[in-house]
């Protein structure tokens, strides 16, 4: 069976996994603070738009002003608000009370639109908190039954989920760390040192695919985020 992929919207990242993400796959998107995750989803969600696909993000970090601004300071920021009026991308940024009355529905209601191929999760460390809010401890079994809920409603067909994943914290090492091996691809977004800074990109782990096996530069100017390699 041939994989069908889609491409990812990033300058230079297909290269890296046999000219773009495979469909109904659930993609970590991981990196520190600031390293690119959102842009990266931004121009992940306007590329499917350009294809003519719906594409939704949900947004659990920032308000609505911040995402304006953000799209605002870039050039394709025009073309994406162009694409959101048209309805063909959907922005939805709650927080955790409205996250909480909304869920189970938005949910279902993404899962039954069968127009909808690209789905962003910024952050899935908020999601999931959210999720566990009454729960003081996490036990192993908890946590796995609650990821393999709600990978049930984002593995669909024909459609690619990215879950933004914060770095790190001993809060989210846990976390990170089932859900590196019950999504189908990681995409790492990480500095190489302090001083300069120099971000990289790396595919640890893609199913379905022969990855790039190094790391590459990662540069973001008002156009985006460029993958490039080093020379
Ligand atoms: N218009 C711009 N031109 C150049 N770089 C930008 C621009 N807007 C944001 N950045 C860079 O992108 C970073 C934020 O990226 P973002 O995707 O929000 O990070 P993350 O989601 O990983 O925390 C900023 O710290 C800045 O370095
Ligand atoms: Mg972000």
């Amino acid at each position: 069976m041939k994989i069908k992929r889609i491409p990812s919207g990033i300058n230079g990242f297909d290269n890296m996994v046999q000219g773009g993400l495979p469909t109904q796959s659930i993609i970590g998107l991981k990196g520190p603070a600031g390293v690119g995750k959102s842009i990266f989803a931004m121009q992940f969600l306007l590329q499917g738009a350009k294809n003519n696909e719906k594409s939704v993000y949900i947004n659990l970090e920032e308000p609505r002003t911040n995402i304006d601004r953000t799209l605002d300071s870039m050039s394709f920021g025009k073309e994406f608000f162009d694409f959101e009026e048209k309805g063909l991308i959907k922005i939805i940024c709650l927080n955790f009370s409205e996250f909480e009355k909304v869920y189970p529905t938005l949910l279902e209601k993404i899962s039954k639109d069968k127009k909808i191929k690209r789905l962003v999760v910024d952050s899935f460390n908020c999601f999931f908190s959210y999720l566990n809010f009454d729960k003081s401890e996490k036990v192993n079994y908890e946590i796995r039954k609650i990821l393999s809920q709600s990978f049930y409603s984002f593995r669909k067909k024909d459609m690619t989920t990215l879950l933004l994943l914060e770095n790190g914290s001993s809060h989210n090492s846990q976390l990170n760390h089932y859900v590196s091996y019950m999504v189908d691809g990681l995409i790492h977004l990480d500095y190489i040192s302090l001083g300069n800074i120099e971000r990289r990109a790396f595919v640890p782990k893609m199913r379905w695919t022969k990855q790039f096996d190094s790391s590459l530069m990662l540069k973001i100017s008002k156009k985006g985020i460029l993958i490039e390699d080093d020379d």
